[in-house]
């Protein structure tokens, strides 16, 4: 499947299925707008004379991946998407070289998921009940996942257009961040991460890496494009702990971009639920492969070898 297909394909079940709802955002929607507007701001700086075949391969915190393009944290509504919804979205991952991100719930079948030999991470949120955060904590690693960690940037629960959808959480301290790395054997990743101070802290804390995101517009309204804070982040991530981003990421060229911005990986977020709507694991295989292809193509014509060989000069704005 060629990706507008999966894209309008995706979008069309999605509606029969009355599962839209999940993907609108919170209040004005202006962060899914601005996600767009962001990304749309910046054209490439073609420099093809002397280029070379480039890899999308790349080694991000002991995972060996064929693709920079990996899935954002989600569980809901996978399942509801598509009978046995997790274990396709893993599969078509595995396949395609990518990795498999979880969020809430965290899923019963997340030992099975690690099965598949996708690589996982799982998150969870900053709930109030301390004691089920750390428990859950426990379990994710468990059942075997590569990376574990919290979305920090749920302290106020979720909500789409006006109304609440995940409550229970409170926000995190430093200290509790401390602990948590303490608590976590595996790499230990911290996602909804959106200015420089807060990356300061997770490197304070220990975090091997961060997810520069504004949850795909499901937290609070008016929160910038990660785009609008990278550079500032990298100024004081840069060696020192693996920067991730994802929000309103769809094709290659997007991919390219936040690579240029100085990310490792690539999240996606609603091009999955898309994907596995259209196609199940082969629209999830698909998916990736048809972006990884598309960022190959740009990456050959902008002198750039490999994700990691992206410039950040290579990005005009207009
Ligand atoms: C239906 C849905 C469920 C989500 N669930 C979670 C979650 O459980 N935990 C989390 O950290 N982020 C969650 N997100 C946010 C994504 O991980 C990601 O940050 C965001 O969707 C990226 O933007 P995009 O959808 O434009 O690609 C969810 C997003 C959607 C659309």
């Amino acid at each position: 499947m060629k990706l507008t297909e999966i894209y309008e394909k995706g979008k069309e079940v999605l509606k029969r299925q009355d599962y839209n709802f999940a993907l609108d955002a919170v209040e004005t929607e202006f962060v899914m707008a601005n996600n767009r507007r962001v990304l749309d701001r910046y054209t490439f700086l073609q420099q093809c004379i002397d280029g070379t075949e480039p890899t999308t391969h790349t080694s991000v915190l002991g995972v060996e991946l064929k693709t920079p393009v990996i899935m954002s944290a989600m569980t809901m509504p996978i399942p509801a998407i598509a009978e046995e919804g997790l274990m396709k979205v893993a599969r078509g991952l595995k396949e395609a070289g990518s990795l498999m991100w979880t969020g809430t719930p965290v899923p019963k079948e997340l030992k099975a998921l690690a099965e598949t030999g996708v690589p996982l991470a799982a998150t969870v949120k900053p709930l109030k009940n301390r004691k089920r955060m750390f428990e859950t904590l426990e379990e994710i690693q468990e059942a075997g996942v590569h990376w574990a960690g919290i979305e920090i940037d749920v302290g106020q629960g979720t909500k789409i257009k006006d109304r609440p959808i995940i409550a229970g959480c409170t926000p995190m301290s430093l200290a509790e961040l401390k602990e948590v790395r303490k608590e976590i054997s595996a790499k230990m990743i911290v996602k909804g991460v959106l200015s420089r101070q807060d990356a300061e802290k997770c490197i304070e804390a220990g975090a091997d890496g961060i997810m520069v995101s504004n949850h795909g517009g499901h937290t609070i309204d008016y929160l910038p494009h990660p785009f609008q804070v990278m550079d500032d982040i990298m100024e004081i991530a840069r060696d020192r702990i693996v920067v991730m981003v994802d929000g309103g990421f769809r094709r290659g060229s997007d991919v390219c971009k936040g690579l240029a911005f100085g990310a490792s990986l690539v999240g996606l977020g609603r091009p999955i639920l898309w994907a596995v709507a259209a196609g199940g694991q082969e629209g999830v295989k698909s998916l990736v492969e048809e972006i990884t292809e598309e960022l190959r193509r740009i990456m050959g014509m902008i002198g750039a070898r490999d994700p990691q060989a992206v410039p950040r000069d290579c990005l005009l704005e207009s």
